[in-house]
This record gives structure tokens, C-alpha cells and sequence, in this order.
């Protein structure tokens, strides 16, 4: 009988938001031959062990979701950020680029973070303004100039069933108070993580069955739900789908300090991945229901 083709993909980070969420979905796509990754087996910070690690292993694509995810701490922690953030991007690229296998990499909505009020595209000036976002953009070209053969998905507002995110915290609060302030001067767009993984699979599935061109597998694509809201609309609507009886107040930004600034508006043309890769992309509202559900 003729065996179906199968492809070996690594996820490293595996067991953040993002990362479970590929777990969840393997049953949906037979044709990948999944490996786990968290901490305790590939820890992405040490050069030596990712080097030891792609030596004893073979695969056909990484995905890493692995990085320094704390927005805040990062801006008192520079050097751990950067060596999540920069290095171990820069080091699992080499590793890919050495086994000549794609890497897929994630990275933020925060390099964006200026004046413009329009959704921005792939090829719009950067300017990130904390050191989360400094490091991650510093990460995508680190990664880009270890293996060309590396895609980047700049994604944003990321929730998911799994981990720490403001889905899970609203839930959460909004049992235990019966009211709450929210900002409503950052503009953005939610992001399913369980739709992120899909659409990454997806990406793939169509390169291997030649549906989309290999070489279309790299350089940077912008992936969020659809829509665009504030965190006080989003809460709005986790209290409504969630069934939670809770107020919700608007505040300004200014009246709720945090140690890293955000960008006031950081919604994502997602023209280029719609295009290329002819991805379908819930409304934020409806992935939102799905995962309350
Ligand atoms: N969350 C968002 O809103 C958001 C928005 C835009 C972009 N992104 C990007 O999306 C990607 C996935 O983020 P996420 O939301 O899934 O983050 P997450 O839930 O914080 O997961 C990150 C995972 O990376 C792991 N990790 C950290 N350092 C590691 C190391 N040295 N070796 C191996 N694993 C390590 C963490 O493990 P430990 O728990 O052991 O530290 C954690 O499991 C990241 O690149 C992030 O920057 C996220």
C-alpha cells in the first residue's frame, strides 16, 4: 500500500498559549508527524543544547513558540528578554538553516507603535518602544539573517484556553467583582491562538501539497482575527459571550500605568497572507465565541 507522504515538524515552547494549541489540533492533520518541545527537553536560550538537539534529530520544519513573553519584566530584565527574544531566534535559525528546513517564527503588533491610525502592512516602518517589542523586531531580523529560509507572523492581543492571557484574567475577575476598569485608548485586534496554529498548518500543508509556492515560505506576513476593537470592547464582549454580569468602565491609558508602553493603535493588514496562502479569517468576536464556548 501506498504510504502518505509525512512530515516531521518540531514546535519548541510547546507548552505556552500557542504551543498546546498544536497539540490540540494534530488529530486534524495526519499527514504531520508532530515533536513537543517545552523548557525541560530543549531549552531555546542554550546554543549547545539546540546544537546537540538537531544533531540527534531530523525534522522538516520548526516551529518555535518559544520566547520572553513578559511584556512588563522585559523592561527591567533586558538581557533575559534579549537572550529569548534575539538569541535563541537567532540559534534555532542556524539549526534549521544547517538541516536546510524552514523555521517558523512569531512575532508582535507592539513594533508598531507610532502615529498611524490605518492598519499597517509588512513593509510599514517599525518602531517599537519597549524592550519586549525592541527585541522581538531585533529577534525577526537575527532569525531572517541566520536562515533565509524563515517565515515571520507578526500577530497580536494572543488568548487562548491554555496559559495566561486577558481572555482567561477577564473570566476570571469578572466573577469576582462586579466591576472593572479597562482601557479603551489601545486599538487593536484579538488573536485565537487556536486559529494562529491552524493558519501556520495550513501555510505549510499547502506548500507540501504545491498548492502555494515553497518559496513563498518566508519573510514576514501579518496574522490576526478579523476586526478591530479596544481591551474595554474586548471585555465587553468576554462578559456578553461568557454569560458574566460584570460592568465594565472605560479608562484612559494614562490612568493605568504599566512598566512598557503600549501602541495606542496596532490593528494588522492581513491583506498579503489572505492572498498567498488564500486563508480564511474569523471575526475576532466569532473565534472569541468559539473558544468561550
Ligand atoms: N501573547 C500575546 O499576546 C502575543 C502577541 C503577539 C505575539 N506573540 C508572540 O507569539 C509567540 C507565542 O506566544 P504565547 O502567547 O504562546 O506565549 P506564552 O504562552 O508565554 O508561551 C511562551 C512559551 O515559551 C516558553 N519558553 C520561554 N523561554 C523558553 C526557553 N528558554 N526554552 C524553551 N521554552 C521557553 C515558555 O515556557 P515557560 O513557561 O517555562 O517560561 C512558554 O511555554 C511568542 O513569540 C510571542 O512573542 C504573543
Amino acid at each position: 500500500m501506498h504510504e502518505p507522504a509525512s512530515f516531521r515538524i518540531l514546535i519548541t515552547g510547546a507548552n505556552g498559549q500557542l504551543g498546546r494549541e498544536f497539540r490540540e489540533l494534530q488529530g486534524g492533520f495526519p499527514a504531520f508527524r508532530f515533536t513537543f518541545t517545552g523548557r525541560e527537553v530543549l531549552d531555546v536560550t542554550q546554543e549547545k543544547a539546540i546544537r546537540e538537539y538537531f544533531a540527534a534529530n531530523k525534522f522538516d520544519y520548526c516551529i518555535n513558540c518559544a520566547a520572553y513573553t513578559a511584556v512588563d519584566k522585559a523592561e527591567s530584565e533586558p538581557e533575559a528578554a534579549r537572550l529569548g527574544n534575539v538569541d535563541a531566534p537567532r540559534w534555532l535559525a542556524g539549526a534549521c538553516a544547517r538541516q536546510g528546513i524552514p523555521l517558523v517564527h512569531y512575532s508582535t503588533d507592539y513594533v508598531y507603535h507610532n502615529q498611524q491610525n490605518t492598519p499597517f502592512k509588512e513593509e510599514d516602518t517599525t518602531t517599537p518602544q519597549s524592550v519586549y517589542a525592541r527585541t522581538k523586531l531585533a529577534g525577526e531580523e537575527a532569525a531572517r539573517s541566520a536562515n533565509p529560509q524563515t517565515v515571520i507572523l507578526r500577530t497580536s492581543w494572543v488568548y487562548s484556553s491554555f496559559g495566561h492571557n486577558f481572555v482567561r484574567t477577564m473570566l476570571r475577575l469578572g466573577r469576582e467583582r462586579d466591576s472593572l476598569n479597562v482601557v479603551f485608548d489601545q486599538v487593536g485586534t484579538p488573536t485565537y491562538a487556536r486559529g494562529l496554529a491552524h493558519a501556520t498548518l495550513e501555510m505549510i500543508r499547502k506548500v507540501e501539497e504545491g498548492e502555494v509556492p515553497r518559496d513563498k515560505l518566508q519573510g514576514i506576513y501579518h496574522y490576526s482575527d478579523e476586526g478591530v476593537c479596544s481591551w474595554y470592547d474586548f471585555a465587553l464582549a468576554i462578559f456578553e459571550l461568557a454569560g458574566i454580569d460584570c460592568k465594565v468602565a472605560p479608562i484612559e491609558t494614562k490612568d493605568f500605568p504599566t512598566a512598557a508602553a503600549r501602541p495606542p493603535y496596532s490593528v494588522l493588514n492581513k491583506g498579503k497572507i489572505k492572498e498567498v496562502f488564500g486563508l480564511e479569517i474569523r471575526h475576532w468576536r466569532e473565534a472569541l465565541r468559539g473558544m468561550i464556548a
